[in-house]
């Protein structure tokens, strides 16, 4: 059963002790630590920037055209997407039924696209299946395909890889055939388009005249070539809308195609999300996570911590890392401003950037982002008596106890160092859970932008590289 119970954010370790106080345990020192006085003082613009997302929310799609025209995006679709999706029981019965087909069709499912368009599923899919979900029989798998990601670069041999795996005549059954879903909001990024055409040409030398069943394109309105393309060839289509950016849309086709393929419950990721944005909306900030998580990131940013360490404490979050490394940094990294983000995965990188981040430049800010229970069986230690390990007292321990024990170690040595940290806990890892989570990081962006004075949508940096790249090519 999913469990219901969301996140919980434990800012303890961030908090500055009293001045007069020399005791650690009252958090880290006044220089380091968030006081009292500066919480109260950020208020004020915390709530005129929740209140101003709730008012732009509203705006009509000619408000949106024409701030577009200035070039300032304004791409709030992501908070109803959720709840619209909850609603709208038919379009989202037909997804399913897209996925299921393509389920039935092909054992290899290859997802194409790039940023946006490919990290939010890379982490459904990552945190959500089985860990080692494309080595399992197809049984075993209930049926549904091995999952690949491609196009996020343009890189010959991992392309060539992923093509050695693929059939060059006509699939004799499901378990050798494979099918494409191509996801390009704008149509025209160079790496995804590129990358389509040899996919493509693959697909159209197997199957044939049929070809085009066994692809579905997920982008943009008339303008996208992307969907020039498809409509042209009758290649199944799904809409991004235009109001989501990229790097917004997890819970939008783009995310739900691929995980729905997968096997993943989309219904609860999207109950997760929809009963997050509601309480992040709320204009009770003790009771709204994402203004809280944007409050105490800002201030710390301020404090001169702008390096931001997503330390995720299950191997199962790392593109979650990765995901939240683009939103930040694509939506924040303006006007020479912005923290930047790194992922950390624990314990893998206390054997690697511990040491940096216990020791190193007092410019971090660390956030946890942990399960308080595993989502599989719990394993336990076996009985090795006589063993030189010098672990037998913990035998029967569970290894999630393991992991606990090292989370705690490593904040209260941060701690003790006054260097900040923040827990965000989750009861454990299911589609409801991650959904709210990942509603709220995107949340929280859009009023961190807010705070910084900076639009978090649109990325014209990234745009002035495209173009360069294809002016580099005669394009
Ligand atoms: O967040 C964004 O908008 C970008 O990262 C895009 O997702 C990325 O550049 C890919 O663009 P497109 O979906 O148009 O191919």
């Amino acid at each position: 059963m999913p469990t219901k119970a969301t996140l919980r954010l434990d800012i303890s370790n961030t908090l500055a002790r009293p001045k007069d106080s020399k005791d650690k345990k009252l958090g880290i020192s006044p220089r380091h630590g968030i006081s009292r006085a500066q919480l109260d003082s950020i208020k004020p613009a915390l709530e005129t920037a929740v209140e101003q997302i709730k008012i732009q929310r509203r705006f009509t799609a000619e408000q949106l055209a024409k701030l577009r025209d200035r070039g300032e995006d304004l791409d709030l679709g992501f908070l109803d997407q959720p709840k619209c999706w909850l609603d709208n029981g038919r379009a989202l019965a037909k997804l399913k039924r897209q996925a299921d087909q393509l389920a039935r069709l092909a054992d290899k499912f290859i997802v194409a696209g790039i940023g946006g368009s490919s990290l939010g599923a890379r982490t459904l899919f990552q945190a959500l299946a089985h860990p080692y979900h494309n080595e399992l029989p197809r049984r075993a798998r209930r049926n549904r395909p091995r999952i690949y990601f491609e196009a996020d670069s343009v890189d010959n041999d991992s392309l060539a890889g992923l093509l050695d795996l693929l059939p060059k005549r006509k699939p004799a059954n499901v378990s050798q055939a494979f099918a494409i879903n191509v996801i390009s909001k704008s149509g025209r990024t160079l790496e995804t388009a590129a990358v389509f055409r040899i996919l493509a040409q693959r697909a159209r030398q197997i199957y044939g005249a049929n070809y085009a069943k066994y692809i579905v394109a997920t982008t943009g309105g008339s303008s996208s070539a992307l969907r020039q393309i498809a409509e042209a060839q009758g290649m199944p289509t799904l809409e991004v809308p235009d109001a989501v950016g990229g790097r917004y849309s997890v819970f939008t086709a783009v995310g739900l195609l691929p995980a729905a393929v997968a096997g993943i419950d989309i219904d609860q990721l999207l109950a997760g999300a929809a009963d997050m944005t509601r309480k992040c909306l709320s204009k009770s900030l003790k009771n709204n996570p994402a203004a809280q998580y944007a409050a105490i990131h800002h201030l710390l940013y301020r404090k001169g911590k702008t390096v931001r360490v997503m330390s995720v404490w299950s191997k199962a979050l790392e593109n979650l890392g990765f995901w939240y490394d683009q939103l930040l940094a694509e939506s924040l990294g303006k006007k020479g401003r912005g923290p930047t983000p790194i992922t950390s995965v624990n314990t893998r990188d206390l054997h690697s950037r511990g040491q940096q981040h216990q020791q190193g430049s007092r410019d971090k800010v660390i956030t946890n982002i942990v399960l308080k229970n595993p989502t599989r069986p719990q394993l336990t230690l076996p009985s090795v008596k006589n063993s030189p390990d010098g672990l037998q007292k913990l035998a029967g321990a569970g290894l999630h106890q393991l992991l606990t024990a090292a989370l705690k170690g490593t904040n209260l040595a941060y701690r003790q160092d006054d260097r900040p940290c923040i827990d965000l806990i989750l009861p454990s890892l299911s589609p409801y859970s991650l959904g709210a989570l990942m509603q709220m990081l995107m949340i929280a962006t859009v009023i961190e932008g807010n705070l910084l004075g900076v639009n978090p949508f649109g990325q014209p940096g990234v745009e002035a590289y495209k173009k360069l790249t294809k002016k580099n090519l005669g394009l």
